[in-house]
């Protein structure tokens, strides 16, 4: 897909990821982007981003009037972009870990879920193009510290998987990204390696203008996908050491 001239919708483009996502989108040419936020300050900072281009939403992808409030503004996209997250950075074992899950699921698997049931049909009406969703290498594999975070994004996987097949004969394109570390908010003061959200973003759209199905934009990701093909039980085993 040639990105250039295209209408998108990118949801946490407050975010990290997100504001990269809108940044890297204005570059190559977009017509349009819906810059979707939930709250109101949020908002209105990106309507003031100072490109006419960019216009910003107000969304909430856990609330389904938010939802269809937005399905029903941006009827001219061609491609949705799955972006907002959250990591409640728990174990399965701590005290309130069902509530943190469920929050996660929340917005990671049935949030996600609701925004492809809204605009797979007005994708389907406007010929095709794609849906990419912003899951993560470790809904590959379960980083227990991340415990409950990683079971939403394996829900996000699955749903991934299951909608490329249903979404085919409508053509539309589901597009998977399965990120590292990223330095954002979602990392703040987690020592690691992490890549920039802009190498992120970059490789993202690099993708899906290649026609790639499956995105790893990062040297992590690209390294834990390539030893989970050669030995998953090893990986599982190496990241269970980081409880
Ligand atoms: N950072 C990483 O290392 C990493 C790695 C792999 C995958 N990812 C994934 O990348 C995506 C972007 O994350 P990020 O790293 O850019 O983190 P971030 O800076 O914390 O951004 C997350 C974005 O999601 C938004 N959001 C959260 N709940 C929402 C809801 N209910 N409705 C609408 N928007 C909501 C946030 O809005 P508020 O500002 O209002 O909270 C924020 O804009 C997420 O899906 C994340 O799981 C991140």
């Amino acid at each position: 897909m040639d990105i250039k001239g295209k209408i998108v919708l990118v949801t946490g483009a407050n975010g990290g990821i997100g504001g990269a996502l809108v940044g890297a989108l204005l570059d190559k040419g977009v017509a349009k982007v819906y810059a979707a936020a939930r709250s109101a300050d949020a908002v209105t900072e990106l309507a003031h981003s100072g490109d006419p281009r960019v216009v910003a939403v107000r969304l909430d992808v856990t609330d389904s009037s938010s939802v269809a409030g937005v399905a029903e503004l941006c009827r001219d996209v061609d491609m949705v972009i799955n972006n907002a997250g959250v990591n409640r950075c728990v174990g399965f074992m701590v005290s309130d870990a069902i509530e943190q899950a469920r929050v996660e699921m929340e917005v990671n698997y049935f949030g996600t879920l609701a925004m492809c049931r809204a605009f797979a049909p007005i994708l389907a009406s406007r010929g095709g193009g794609a849906i990419v969703n912003v899951c993560s290498i470790i809904g590959l594999v379960n980083l227990p510290v991340n415990g409950t975070y990683c079971a939403s994004k394996a829900a996000g996987h699955s749903l991934l998987q299951g909608l490329r097949a249903e979404l085919a004969p409508r053509g539309i394109r589901v597009i998977g990204v399965y990120p590292g570390p990223v330095d954002t908010k979602m990392t703040a003061g987690q020592e690691m390696p992490k890549t920039t959200p802009e190498q992120v973003a970059a490789a993202i759209l690099a993708g899906v203008e290649k026609g790639d199905e499956y995105i790893f934009p990062d040297p992590m990701s690209q390294h834990v996908h390539a030893m989970l093909e050669k030995d998953s039980r090893q990986v599982e085993k190496e990241f269970g050491t980081m409880v």
